[in-house]
């Protein structure tokens, strides 16, 4: 890219500021308007959908690997642990900070550095065995990192970011502002070890950034968003006991989802959300997450349309601060759960289906152990013990997998899919079940009418 791209988003930023006059300039072509300058030079777009494209940060970072001017080992791996700037010409185009551990650093630099290590690179290797340039190469295109810099060796980037098309119609300006201030993870499960960098903004790109994805800047001077009529029915204790009946006994939300205090890691936690979330999105994405949020890797619980507001109305009266998962969930390193996930697994591939979207409660071999089992207050039905598996007809597992665990009398933990996997899909489970199981239905139900 010419640097022409640049000088705009440079002027931009310092002088309009400095004039207290933001991004109001008449020489600005009307197509780039000076909000999406200054998010074309962050980059915002090389991981993101629905933001303008990354061109002004992909022509400031230097191309990387085979080619490239070379890296020794050691540089890359102190530099990924603090990424100053190096070029202040390219300002405000940035390297942002991933917050790596050490063991990510050490593989990225045994992927983009060249020579033999030097003693900081060979001390950490030695503490990281297992980091080589391999994990390394596979980290480059999980993190998004070719959303910004060339490599002639580069894996294609998985896209995991949430798309941030209609964020004004999903988050709140003030949470926005905070998190971008000082990013962690918000849905680590099903996200590969992909996350948000940290940008280092100053408070004048963080007005700037906030009102391009929000409309306010997030100080909090913005109007509070209106009360949907459903926030307001009947008497709060009675609608927060019927949510809760709703909860024990039908729907899954508990199984993937921190509600009151407990509940799984598969999605974000909900205590709080009301500081993160918009109320009527709340209640759509219960309703309808395809439609929410296309692309979505929560599977839609089928309830009718008052179930939903009365659920979000719950949510939304618990009490906050929102905080995300713990960066030590050990979903963050599970590279299978959502995202690209949703599109790759339209094919009905029981191995791939189950890897996806059981795994996290079931364990990967069906052994009831996975890293979210934990959380529940009921144990996954262990899917490779026969014992357990061969009194139930094949149909009995579709319909639980289909309604979920309460159609069967069993526990609401485990969610309904039915809306989400087509019946091949669905058929797909079935049979890797029985191959986990190593077993047959019972001779009964495959005699008779009953599969
Ligand atoms: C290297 C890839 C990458 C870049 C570059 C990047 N992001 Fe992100 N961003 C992510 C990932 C991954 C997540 C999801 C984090 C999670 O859910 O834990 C995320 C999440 C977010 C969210 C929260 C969305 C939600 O629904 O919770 C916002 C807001 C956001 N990014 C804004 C930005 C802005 C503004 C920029 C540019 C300054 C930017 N991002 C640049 C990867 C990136
Ligand atoms: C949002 C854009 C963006 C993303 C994403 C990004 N970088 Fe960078 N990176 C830059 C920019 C811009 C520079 C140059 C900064 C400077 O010199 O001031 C840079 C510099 C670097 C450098 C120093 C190179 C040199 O010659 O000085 C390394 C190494 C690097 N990045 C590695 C990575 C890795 C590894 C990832 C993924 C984990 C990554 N980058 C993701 C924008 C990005
Ligand atoms: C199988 C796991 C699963 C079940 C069951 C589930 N969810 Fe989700 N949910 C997710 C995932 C994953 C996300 C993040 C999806 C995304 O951003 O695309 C999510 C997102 C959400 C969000 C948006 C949160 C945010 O911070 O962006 C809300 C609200 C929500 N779920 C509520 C519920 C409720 C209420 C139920 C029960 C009716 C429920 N979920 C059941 C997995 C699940
Ligand atoms: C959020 C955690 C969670 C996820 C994700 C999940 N399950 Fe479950 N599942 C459970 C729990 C908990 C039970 C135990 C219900 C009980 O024993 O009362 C269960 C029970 C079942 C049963 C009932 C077995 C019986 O006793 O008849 C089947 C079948 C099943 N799961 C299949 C699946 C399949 C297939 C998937 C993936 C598409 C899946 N589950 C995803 C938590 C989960």
């Amino acid at each position: 890219m010419p640097a022409r791209t640049v000088v705009p988003a440079l002027f931009l930023l310092g002088l309009p500021v400095a004039l207290g006059a933001p991004w109001a300039l008449a020489s600005e072509p009307p197509d780039a308007g000076p909000d999406d300058a200054l998010l074309s030079a962050l980059g915002c777009g090389g991981c993101h959908e629905g933001l303008p494209a990354p061109d002004a940060a992909r022509a400031a970072a230097p191309a990387l690997g085979p080619g490239a001017p070379p890296l020794s080992g050691d540089f890359v791996f102190e530099y990924l642990g603090d990424p100053v700037s190096r070029r202040p010409e390219v300002a405000p185009s940035r390297m942002p900070d991933f917050q790596l551990s050490e063991g990510e650093r050490v593989a990225l630099a045994r992927f983009l550095g060249e020579g033999n290590p030097g003693p900081a690179l060979s001390a950490a290797v030695g503490r990281n065995p297992g980091s080589d340039a391999g994990v390394g190469r596979a980290l480059f295109g999980a993190l998004g990192c070719a959303g910004c810099h060339t490599h002639a060796d580069a894996p294609e980037p998985p896209g995991t970011a949430p798309s941030l098309a209609g964020a004004a119609d999903r988050l709140r300006p003030r949470w926005v502002r905070g998190w971008l201030d000082e990013p962690g993870p918000v849905r680590p499960a099903h996200l590969g070890g992909a996350r948000m960098p940290d940008f280092r903004l100053t408070e004048a790109e963080l007005d700037v950034v906030t009102s391009a994805l929000t409309g306010a800047d997030g100080r909090g001077g913005e109007a509070d968003p209106a009360v949907p009529g459903w926030m307001s029915d009947g008497v709060p204790e009675v609608r927060a006991a019927r949510a809760e009946r709703l909860l024990e006994t039908r729907y899954a939300c508990r199984g993937c989802h921190v509600v009151a205090g407990r509940g799984g890691a598969v999605g974000p936690p909900l205590d709080g959300v009301a500081e993160r979330l918009l109320p009527d999105f709340v209640a759509r994405m219960i309703a309808d997450p395809a439609a929410a949020r296309p692309g979505s890797a929560m599977p839609r619980q089928p309830m009718p349309p008052r179930e939903a507001e009365i659920l979000a109305a719950y949510l939304l009266s618990l009490d906050g601060p929102w905080r995300g998962p713990s960066s030590e969930t050990p979903g963050r390193v599970i590279p299978s759960l959502g995202g690209r996930a949703v599109a790759t697994t339209s094919a009905a591939d029981g191995s791939v289906l189950y890897a996806t979207w059981c795994a996290a409660c079931h364990g990967p071999g069906g052994g009831g152990d996975g890293w979210n089992a934990d959380a529940l207050t009921v144990p996954p039905t262990v899917h490779s013990d026969p014992a357990v598996l061969s009194p139930r007809p094949d149909d009995v597992l579709y319909d639980g997998i289909h309604g979920g665990g309460w159609v069967l009398g069993r526990s609401p933990l485990m969610p309904a899919f039915g809306e989400f996997l087509t019946p091949e899909q669905i058929d797909a489970l079935v049979a890797q079940l029985r191959t986990l199981c190593e077993c047959e239905a019972p001779a009964w139900s495959r005699d008779g009418g009953g599969g």
